[in-house]
């Protein structure tokens, strides 16, 4: 397998094949999405939770995204690999995002920076673009506004939301975004978006109808015990498997069984006791 591009993205979208993307924090969550064939590695600001048990994604900062996306880098040789620019980092102004963009690619090694917002970032959007670092959209529910919406909210469940949803695509489709991430709107607003736009979309939590899905890490391995998402399902129990190794180790030195001093430890040297002694 040769690196994924946006090109081959597109073609996946044109042949109606399904992208996966999921989230990694670290080299070997990025060594097992490689090794076992996602298309996109996202380093999610999820981070700030999951990984960093932070409250929420508005107290990460660009420098420990940035160190994340660089260990993330190391492990992605097929993905394609994006990093979610961190909240503040893209706001002041469109040349503080483009200096924040430049470091994602330079000192982070990413390939492409994912933005929340609407209309009000299309003019972000384009200049990030226009300097030739490709950005993924993020619609719907966008978490680093948790405060400002009252919570982790579904979007565009009414028309009038659906149609800010859907215009506010519109504006990043032509500001030059290469695809978009639709979270928490209803499955049949994401089908028609992804109808209506010539980009790829990423569902979490937009149904079965987008060109492809993501989702977090830790919620596929059940290894995050925070409130879970309507939207979540866990295709694999790892924290039951993390529990059970802690509690096996615990007893095992409790009881003395480990370390076993033949097959687990080293031997002096021939002879080499004696002389110690
Ligand atoms: O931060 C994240 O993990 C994300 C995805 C869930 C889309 O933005
Ligand atoms: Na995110």
């Amino acid at each position: 397998r040769k690196k994924m591009t946006i090109q081959q993205l597109y073609q996946m979208r044109r042949v109606g094949t399904p992208i996966t993307m999921l989230t990694a924090y670290d080299f070997p969550t990025a060594r097992a999405l490689d090794t076992h064939g996602i298309d996109i590695a996202l380093v999610g600001d999820s981070l700030a939770q999951v990984c960093l048990g932070l409250p929420s994604t508005t107290r990460l900062s660009l420098d420990e995204m940035l160190h994340h996306t660089r260990a993330v880098a190391r492990g992605t040789v097929h993905p394609f690999l994006v990093a979610d620019m961190p909240f503040g980092s893209y706001h002041t102004s469109p040349e503080d995002a483009v200096r924040s963009a430049v470091r994602m690619v330079q000192d982070g090694h990413v390939e492409a920076v994912k933005l929340e917002g609407g209309p009000e970032i299309a003019a972000t959007v384009r200049r990030i673009s226009e300097v030739g670092v490709p950005v993924m959209a993020h619609v719907g529910l966008m978490p680093q506004r948790h405060a400002a919406l009252s919570g982790y909210r579904v979007q565009g469940r009414d028309a009038a939301s659906a149609k800010a949803v859907l215009d506010g695509a519109l504006a990043l489709q032509d500001a030059g975004a290469f695809a978009i991430v639709l979270e928490a709107i209803p499955h049949r607003l994401a089908e028609y978006m992804t109808a209506h736009l010539n980009i790829p979309t990423i569902g979490i939590g937009a149904g079965p109808g987008t060109s492809g899905q993501v989702l977090v890490w830790d919620d596929v391995m059940t290894r995050w015990h925070g409130k879970k998402a309507k939207f979540v399902r866990r295709f694999a129990d790892v924290g039951h498997e993390e529990g059970r190794g802690v509690q096996n180790y615990i007893g095992a030195v409790r009881d003395g069984s480990f370390p076993n001093s033949q097959t687990e430890g080293y031997e002096m040297a021939g002879g080499e006791w004696e002389c110690f002694l």
